[in-house]
C-alpha cells in the first residue's frame, strides 16, 4: 500500500538493446487488444519489487531484476494506483504466456506503433527518453 492506503499495481519495464518490451492484454474485454508494461496486483505480504519479478515470471517466463523506479503514481481508480520499476532480464526470453497474445520490443522512434493503455503513458515516456539519452 501507498502512505495513502492506495493498492499498488507494479508494472515492469523491461529493457533490451535500445527497446522496451510492450505486451498486448486478452483482459478484460475493455482492455483486450491495449498494450501495457507487464505486471499486476501487488499481493498482502509482498513488497512491489517482489511483485514486478512474480508478476514477469508468471506472464512472461522470465526471471527479471528489478533497478529502480520510475518517478509518480498514477490512479486507477477504485483505490488503486500504477507504479513502475525498470528491470533487467537476469535469464530466458519473454514469452506471453498469461495474460497477454503478443510482445514487442519498441524502440523510441516505433512507440507510438502500440495502443498503450493510458496509464501507462508517462511512464513510457519516461523510459523512452532514458533510452534516447543512454
Ligand atoms: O493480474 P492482476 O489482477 O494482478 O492485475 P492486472 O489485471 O494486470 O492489472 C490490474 C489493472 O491495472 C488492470 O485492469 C489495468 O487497468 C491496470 N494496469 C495498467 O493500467 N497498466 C499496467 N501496466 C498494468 C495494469
Amino acid at each position: 500500500m501507498t502512505e495513502n492506503g492506495a493498492r499498488i499495481v507494479a508494472g515492469g519495464a523491461l529493457t533490451r538493446d535500445g527497446a522496451l518490451l510492450a505486451a498486448r492484454r486478452t483482459r478484460p474485454a475493455g482492455l483486450a487488444g491495449r498494450w501495457e508494461l507487464p505486471g499486476g496486483k501487488v499481493e498482502p505480504g509482498e513488497t512491489p519489487e517482489e511483485a514486478v519479478v512474480r508478476e514477469l515470471r508468471e506472464e512472461l517466463g522470465v526471471e527479471a531484476r528489478v533497478r529502480d523506479r520510475i518517478p509518480g503514481e498514477w490512479a486507477l481508480g477504485r483505490g488503486y494506483v500504477l507504479q513502475v520499476w525498470t528491470v533487467r532480464l537476469v535469464s530466458g526470453r519473454p514469452r506471453p504466456l498469461e495474460d497477454h497474445d503478443e510482445l514487442r520490443w519498441l524502440p523510441p522512434d516505433r512507440v507510438d506503433e502500440v495502443d498503450w493503455l493510458e496509464l501507462d503513458r508517462p511512464a513510457v515516456a519516461e523510459v523512452m527518453r532514458r533510452l534516447r539519452a543512454a
